[in-house]
C-alpha cells in the first residue's frame, strides 16, 4: 500500500521559538506577501503517559505474522508484519482513531494526530547498518528509542546489551499495538516460558507515548534525574515546527558525555524539514556540535549524524 504526507491540521499563527519560517512546510500555500508565521504548524500537545507492558499482549502476539531483519553481525529483529497489521486495522482497538484516519486518508502522517509510528521507516535500517559498521555496543548504557514507532533501534540496543531502554512515540496506539509487542517478540526468545514480568530483558524496558514536551516534562520529574547515554532516533526532523521542542528534549536528556544517533532524510516533500534546516537550527543554538557518520550516494539523499553536547573550547 502507498501511501503520502498529509497535514490535515488548522494552521497556527505563532512562529515557534528560534525556527526560521520560510519555506518550511507546504510549499505550495507560502505566499512571501504574507507574514511568514501564518504558515507555522504548531505542534500539538499530546499528554505523556507511560505504559505496562501487560499479559494479555503475549497472547496477542502468539498467533500474530512477524518478519524478521538480519543486518550483517547484529542481532536478528523481528516485529510485526505491517500488511498483516494494515489488514486487521479495523479488528483492533482505535481509542486514537489513528488506524483507521490513516487508512481512509492514505497518509503516513496527519500532522498533531498520527505522527506516522506504524511502519518501519528506511531511515532505520541506515541507522542499523551503520551500528553494525561502527560497532556500538551499548553494554550497559541507557538508551532512549525517542519517535520509536515499531522499535527497532531500541530493541537493538536491548539485545546488545544496553543497561535499559525507553521507548517514545506520539501515539500511545503505536506503542501499544506495535512497539510493546515487539519488544516482547524478541524478549521471548530466550525466554519463552517465562511470565512478561519475569523476563529479564523486557524488565529492562519502559514505554511511553505522548508529544516531546510533555514526555519531557513527564520523565523530568524522575529522580534520580533521568539522563541518557545514548539517544537513537530516526525520522523525526520532518517538522520544523516540532525542532524547538525536539531540540530541549535532546539537550535536556542526554547525558554530559552521551551521543545522539540521528537518521534522516535530506528533505521531507511534502513536509519541509530535512537535514539541511535542522542543522542550522542545530548551530544556531550552540549547544550541540554534529558530525556526518553517513551520506547516501548521490540520489539517495539518506543520511546518519551523531550529536554531542560542545565541549567549552567549542563554545
Ligand atoms: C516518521 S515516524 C518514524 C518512526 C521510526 N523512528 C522509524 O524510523 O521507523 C516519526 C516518529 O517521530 C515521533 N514524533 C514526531 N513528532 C513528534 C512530536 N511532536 N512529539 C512526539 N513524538 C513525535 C512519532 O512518534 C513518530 O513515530
Amino acid at each position: 500500500m502507498s501511501f503520502c504526507f498529509n497535514f490535515d491540521v488548522p494552521e497556527q499563527t505563532t512562529n515557534p521559538d528560534g525556527v526560521d519560517g520560510n519555506d518550511l512546510h507546504n510549499r505550495k500555500k507560502v505566499n512571501a506577501a504574507k507574514p511568514v508565521s501564518k504558515n507555522i504548524r504548531q505542534p500539538m500537545l499530546k499528554p505523556a503517559k507511560e505504559h505496562l507492558p501487560l499479559s494479555d499482549l503475549q497472547l496477542a502476539i502468539s498467533d500474530a505474522v512477524t518478519e524478521t531483519v538480519t543486518i550483517g553481525i547484529l542481532p536478528p529483529l523481528h516485529f510485526l508484519n505491517e500488511t498483516v497489521f494494515e489488514k486487521t486495522a479495523s479488528e483492533r482497538e482505535d481509542n486514537e482513531k489513528i488506524l483507521s484516519r490513516t487508512a481512509e486518508q492514505r497518509s503516513d502522517l496527519i500532522s498533531g494526530v498520527y505522527e506516522g509510528g506504524l511502519k518501519v521507516w528506511e531511515c532505520t535500517y541506515d541507522l542499523l547498518e551503520l551500528i553494525e559498521k561502527d560497532g556500538e555496543t551499548f553494554e550497559g548504557k541507557a538508551v532512549l528509542d525517542l519517535g520509536s514507532g515499531a522499535g527497532l533501534l531500541g530493541i537493538l540496543a536491548l539485545k546488545r546489551g544496553a543497561g535499559q531502554v525507553h521507548f517514545q512515540d506520539y501515539n500511545s496506539t503505536v506503542i501499544e499495538q506495535l512497539t510493546m509487542p515487539n519488544a516482547i517478540l524478541n524478549c521471548q526468545e530466550d525466554d519463552e516460558e517465562k511470565e512478561l514480568s519475569q523476563q529479564p530483558l523486557l524488565a529492562k524496558c519502559r514505554f511511553f507515548s505522548g508529544d516531546w514536551s510533555t514526555f519531557l516534562a513527564f520523565v523530568k520529574k524522575e529522580e534520580p534525574e533521568l539522563k541518557y547515554d545514548i539517544i537513537l532516533t530516526s525520522e523525526t526532523i520532518y517538522n520544523t515546527a516540532y525542532y524547538p521542542v525536539l531540540h530541549e528534549t535532546l539537550h535536556k536528556l542526554l547525558a554530559p558525555d552521551g551521543l545522539i544517533y540521528l537518521a534522516t532524510k535530506s528533505h521531507y516533500f511534502g513536509v519541509g524539514g530535512g537535514l539541511h534546516l535542522f542543522e542550522t537550527f542545530v548551530e544556531q543554538r550552540g549547544v550541540f556540535s554534529l558530525n556526518h557518520l553517513w551520506d547516501g550516494e548521490q540520489g539517495l539523499q539518506r543520511h546518519v549524524v551523531a550529536l554531542r553536547f560542545k565541549m567549552a573550547k567549542d563554545s
